[in-house]
């Protein structure tokens, strides 16, 4: 059985300041009730409906030598994602309650831990059960720092101004699979972590606390917490899981038209704010091409309003990535590749990140993109280091990039820096 005793208590009815406190200070909170008892049945019905069609899509996409229902009889946690293709055009009319569960409890307690007025859903996800008992996953945090930021980054941005973004899992059924360390998204790795991450990354880590979800319950954490899938069993399980932010982009607006227009209008809503978001990215580039920091800063309190001066310096390193990943698509031969993962992932989008992917590659030319990495150029420098580095507990394997602590670069330094022509990026 699972240690309960660092738990904090779950939310059963309006959720409080002293809620929001203890999620800013602890890193989660387990939710009652997300889904009432009495909406239950047809949200695991709309769900099921679902995996059905995901079932076929796998089974059609099952190779050869694949067992005939492909991922859904080999992956260890089967995970269905309402927001992409192939399965967002998909979605018909009777899965509105699907979609009905995050516009509901959800969306209003994630408004409220983020400070909004209305969060909006980044992706929308089912995680289900393998046929088959796959043990446990290794623990983690969400994130990998050479594509986004380093850990130190988040951490000083949560502390000084709240989450970007906030994470659920919201079980159907009864469900004690996550575990997370408290507090530990507001910090970086202990020395003890670190050392049994190296050894043994499937093993519960000191402090660690199990999650108990009955059915229609969620746990809404912080990223970045390091959190635990601790048993894939072939127990029953369907947990939706996503989340929200201020930012977010779909790519298929239109997708949900089968749905009622209840069901459909948040997103079109969101739609149209992420495109206000992609114009602030645009200004905000254009001011550092133009070396106007001045514009700059206006257009970073448009982009990411009321954060402080660590908020900036998370933006600005999110903007150096998204600066390389412009460049990727309009000069790739001038980009270097920490690993294997970073062409996909500078050929996809990530908006939390303010990775707009192709919305942002219309929108310059290859001469600007060039000219733009040349400005986030010293950040970019400063990032990176002579030898691979690695701390476990992230995505993505060793890279010549900082992982925990953030450069000492200042702000300053780099605005000051867009009046000379010194630093080249583009290497020959
Ligand atoms: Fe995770």
């Amino acid at each position: 059985m699972g240690d309960s005793t660092g738990a904090v208590p779950a939310v059963t009815g309006a959720m409080s300041a002293a809620d929001r406190a203890r999620f800013l200070e602890q890193g989660y909170l387990v939710v009652k009730q997300v889904v009432v008892p009495g909406d239950l049945e047809r949200t695991r019905a709309a769900y099921e409906g679902l995996v059905d069609i995901q079932r076929e899509l796998w089974a059609a996409e099952a190779g050869p030598d694949d067992p005939p229902g492909g991922a859904w009889d080999t992956e260890p946690q089967p995970r269905l994602n309402l927001t992409r293709e192939p399965l967002d055009s998909r979605i018909p009319w009777e899965a509105a309650p699907a979609i009905d569960l995050w516009l509901g409890r959800a969306h209003e307690v994630s408004s409220a831990l983020l400070g909004l007025d209305d969060a909006a859903v980044t992706e929308m996800m089912l995680m289900c059960n393998p046929r088959q008992d796959h043990g446990s996953a290794e623990w983690h945090r969400d994130m990998y720092p050479p594509i986004a930021a380093p850990l130190q980054g988040y951490t000083d941005d949560i502390l000084e101004n709240g989450p970007r973004y906030v994470q659920w899992n919201i079980s159907l059924y009864e469900d004690d699979v996550l575990w997370v360390i408290p507090g530990s998204h507001v910090r970086l790795n202990t020395e003890e972590e670190n050392a049994q991450l190296l050894a043994d990354p499937l093993q519960q880590l000191p402090g660690a606390v199990q999650t108990h979800l009955d059915p229609g319950d969620g746990v809404v954490y912080i990223l970045p917490i390091l959190h635990w899938g601790s048993k894939y069993s072939a127990r029953l399980r369907r947990c939706v899981h996503g989340g929200y932010s201020s930012l977010t982009s779909y790519r298929q607006p239109a997708a949900f038209e089968n749905l009622p227009a209840a069901s459909r209008a948040p997103w079109h809503r969101w739609a149209a704010r992420a495109s206000e978001a992609v114009t602030h990215t645009e200004a905000a580039f254009r001011a550092a091409l133009a070396a106007d920091p001045a514009a700059y800063r206006a257009a970073l309190a448009k982009l990411t309003p009321g954060r402080g001066e660590k908020g900036e310096r998370l933006t600005t390193v999110y903007l150096a990535k998204s600066a390389r990943y412009l460049l990727a698509a309009k000069r790739p031969e001038a980009v270097t590749w920490y690993g294997d993962r970073e062409p996909a992932y500078a050929a996809d989008q990530h908006p939390t990140t303010l990775h707009w992917g192709a919305q942002m590659h219309e929108r310059f030319g290859a001469e600007e993109a060039v000219a733009l990495m040349q400005r986030f150029a010293p950040l970019q420098a400063s990032l990176e280091t002579d030898e691979p580095h690695f701390t476990p507990g992230f995505q993505g394997p060793a890279a010549n990039h900082l992982f925990d602590r953030m450069p000492d670069l200042t702000l300053e330094q780099l605005y000051a820096s867009w009046g000379s022509s010194e630093v080249s990026y583009v290497r020959n």
